[in-house]
């Protein structure tokens, strides 16, 4: 028989108090805009013709509402344990016996690693702090989830993919550089939201159809009161799909970890979607706040935004030159964006040159030779945005920042089907 899973009602609470979040978040963001320009929290809005300040680091009212609501929610989270004695010969309320101490250390370790993501991002709205600083911050913030994990006896193993398992066997144990990798994922995330910025909406929508994403992801595997099961071949042999979940042959359907589980990631990503989609309401062309810094690292510390990370290396880390502002050049005369560039002061290297040909030749960028030494001379930048206007020419902020969300939204399906699509073909069950 199955274990009882945790019933769905808590699932209906979180929704309240996201429902709550986003009501603040609408009403804060603006009433709260002047006092932030007052401090000197502001910014211009770089590809405008008018230049109203606009309250900047907005992104603090998102981060102190979810974490607000995260915090509060505690005790529902854990309402069950705090209702149901052990058994009937157990004193009645609290038992301590059974309280589930470790979700309780995730829960509080996630809060603490959130906290951590505002406070640097916040620091880094207020002094722009360098490249070089500010890369191993997340990693020292992800330090109390990591101790968790081991604690918990988390799994180092990645399954081999079909293909290779004659070099590595089924199973490989990446130990203590688990880990690492996981430490530098932080990294990675925290800054990747950041760097893909600048025209409005664009951070918060990445943040928002992600968040959806995980959503729709966690929703499958729910134990819903509908039992209808779907069963979908196409999704690869052993897999269905349908109200009741989603399953392997040989998975406890709705067993009680599982469950638990998606329940956690769902009291995350509800009031996260809540806090973005008011926010985004705001900061809409024409944007009346700006996230800032805070809502990159608190929003990048749930997950990853990687083709712009990839594109940007070059520029990153010095190959190529990195402007202050990458953000698109802004022709006032048409309100048209086109691709902002970035000029070689020296010649480039060997290196550089042959990234830039590679890239040129995949129709990312366009490069220039200076007319005397048929050196490069000059590049578009290295960015989505940039990537997005060479490819399918100028437009306007607006149409930009829809292409963007189209990116992003398809870059979802695409990981949905290759989670529950190819992974049929590369792995076994
Ligand atoms: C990152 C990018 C930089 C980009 C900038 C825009 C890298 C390495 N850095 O820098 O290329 O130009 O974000 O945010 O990729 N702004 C707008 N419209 C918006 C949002 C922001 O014009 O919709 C402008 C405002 O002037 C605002 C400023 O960008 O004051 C904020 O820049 P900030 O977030 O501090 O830049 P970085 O994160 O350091
Ligand atoms: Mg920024």
């Amino acid at each position: 028989l199955l274990e009882p899973v945790p019933q769905l009602p808590v699932l209906y609470t979180s929704l309240g108090f996201s429902v709550f979040a986003f009501l603040s978040t609408i009403y804060l963001v603006p009433s709260l805009g002047p006092t932030f320009i007052n401090a000197n929290l502001k910014g211009n809005d770089l590809l405008k013709t008018y230049s109203t300040p606009i309250p900047e680091s907005m992104g603090l009212v998102c981060a102190s509402v979810y974490i607000v609501t995260l915090t509060l929610f505690i005790p529902f989270a854990f309402s069950d344990a705090l209702t149901t004695p052990v058994d009937s010969s157990a004193a009645e309320g609290i038992t301590v016996s059974e309280f589930p101490h470790r979700q309780l250390a995730v829960y509080l370790s996630s809060l603490l690693s959130l906290l951590t993501a505002t406070l640097l991002g916040f620091l880094d709205d207020v002094f722009d702090i360098r490249w070089r600083h500010k890369l191993p911050i997340p990693i020292i913030a992800s330090i109390p989830l990591l101790m968790v994990y081991f604690a918990e006896r988390g799994n180092t193993n990645v399954v081999v993919p079909l293909p290779l398992r004659y070099l590595f066997g089924t199973l490989v144990n990446l130990g203590p550089l688990y880990y690492l990798y996981m430490s530098l994922l932080s990294t990675f995330c925290t800054n990747s939201i950041n760097i893909l910025a600048g025209i409005n909406g664009s951070e918060v929508s990445q943040a928002l159809i992600i968040a959806v994403s995980v959503i729709l992801n966690d929703l499958l595997y729910l134990p819903w009161p509908i039992g209808v099961r779907v069963p979908v071949h196409l999704l690869g042999n052993n897999t269905e799909i349908g109200f009741g979940g989603v399953w392997k042959a040989g998975m406890a359907f709705g067993s009680k970890e599982l469950v638990e589980r998606h329940l956690f990631s769902l009291y995350f990503m509800l009031p996260l979607v809540a806090v973005c989609a008011g926010f985004m309401y705001h900061n809409w062309y024409p944007a009346r706040a700006f996230p800032g810094d805070t809502l990159c690292y608190m929003t990048g510390m749930a997950f990853a935004v990687i083709f712009n990370f990839i594109l940007s290396c070059p520029q990153l880390f010095g190959l190529v030159p990195c402007p202050r502002h990458r953000v698109p050049r802004f022709d006032p005369a048409t309100n048209l964006l086109h691709p902002s560039k970035a000029v070689f002061e020296r010649p480039p290297s060997r290196l550089t040159t042959f990234i830039l040909q590679v890239f040129s030749m995949l129709g990312l960028t366009v490069s220039t030779p200076h007319p005397k030494t048929g050196l490069i001379h000059e590049t578009t930048n290295l960015t989505i945005l940039n990537f997005l206007l060479v490819r399918l020419g100028p437009m306007s902020e607006k149409r930009l920042v829809q292409v963007l969300m189209c990116v992003q939204a398809a870059g979802s399906v695409l990981a949905f089907f290759i989670r529950y699509g190819l992974a049929g073909l590369v792995y076994d069950g």
